[in-house]
């Protein structure tokens, strides 16, 4: 068997113009979803409403990014960088974000506008990045959907997808102006066992919500007194 790898792509901003690619994205993305709502309901919260492509909320209110991990075949480039196929790489060993060091965040190469990959390959992974809404905290952004299909778990794929998300949001951040960025998400109930997973990654639980556990992580510029309101 040809060895493969795995590289993370942001889905395009807008629907593609062809319907067919449009469908095909479309269906890797609910299918993961389903997958993920089958093996793990502990996890997510049943209002879930995101859509899969940049998007404004059903209410108009704020943007929504998703990423996804995509295994496809290995570039005869990245074999002779890597030496080896899926797994090895950029994205293996520890991540650079560890507890108390929040401000590090793990260089993700993200894939934008791929179609053919997308189209073509195992989708494996999934996370979603929320923005701020218009008229609340600039700085606050919000990641939900962080799912990766057991076969392809603790290979550093959930981790890889987490520091892309971040990552994309600090940019985005940036190019709003704020140089700070604040990330959430929640914890179900049920799932309080990943916390230490998140902890390791420089998040701390900030608190209970409704439901489960609301997480928090914050990057760049200097602290604010309201950074823990
Ligand atoms: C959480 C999740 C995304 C991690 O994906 P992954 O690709 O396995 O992540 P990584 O390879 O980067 O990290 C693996 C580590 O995560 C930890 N971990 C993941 N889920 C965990 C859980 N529910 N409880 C305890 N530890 C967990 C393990 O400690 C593992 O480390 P180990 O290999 O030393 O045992 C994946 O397990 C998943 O999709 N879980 C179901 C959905 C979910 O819980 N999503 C998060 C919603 S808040």
């Amino acid at each position: 068997m040809s060895p493969t790898t795995t590289r993370i792509h942001l889905l395009p901003p807008t629907p593609p113009t062809d319907r067919t690619i449009e469908i095909c994205l479309y269906h890797k993305l609910t299918a993961l979803r389903h997958a993920a709502l089958r093996s793990s309901p502990a996890a997510f919260s049943p209002l879930y409403r995101q859509e899969a492509f940049k998007c404004t909320t059903p209410d108009g209110r704020a943007e929504a990014w998703t990423f996804a991990a995509v295994q496809g075949p290995c570039a005869k480039n990245e074999l002779e960088k890597d030496g080896k196929g899926e797994g090895e790489g950029e994205g293996d060993g520890q991540g650079e974000a560890r507890h108390g060091e929040v401000d590090k965040v793990e260089k993700v190469q993200v894939l934008e506008a791929d179609l053919d990959a997308l189209v073509s390959g195992e989708w494996v992974g999934i996370v979603t990045l929320i923005a701020p809404p218009p008229a609340g905290d600039e700085r606050r952004w919000e990641i939900n959907w962080l799912y990766v299909l057991p076969h392809a778990r603790r290979k550093g794929m959930g981790r890889r997808l987490l520091e892309a998300a971040v990552g994309y949001g600090v940019r985005e951040s940036r190019l709003r102006g704020r140089e700070r960025a604040g990330f959430r998400l929640q914890v179900a109930t049920g799932n309080v066992g990943v916390v230490g997973w998140y902890e390791r990654l420089g998040w701390r639980v900030r608190g209970e919500c409704v439901g489960g556990l609301e997480m928090e992580r914050w990057v760049g510029g200097e602290v604010e007194a309201s950074d823990r309101v």
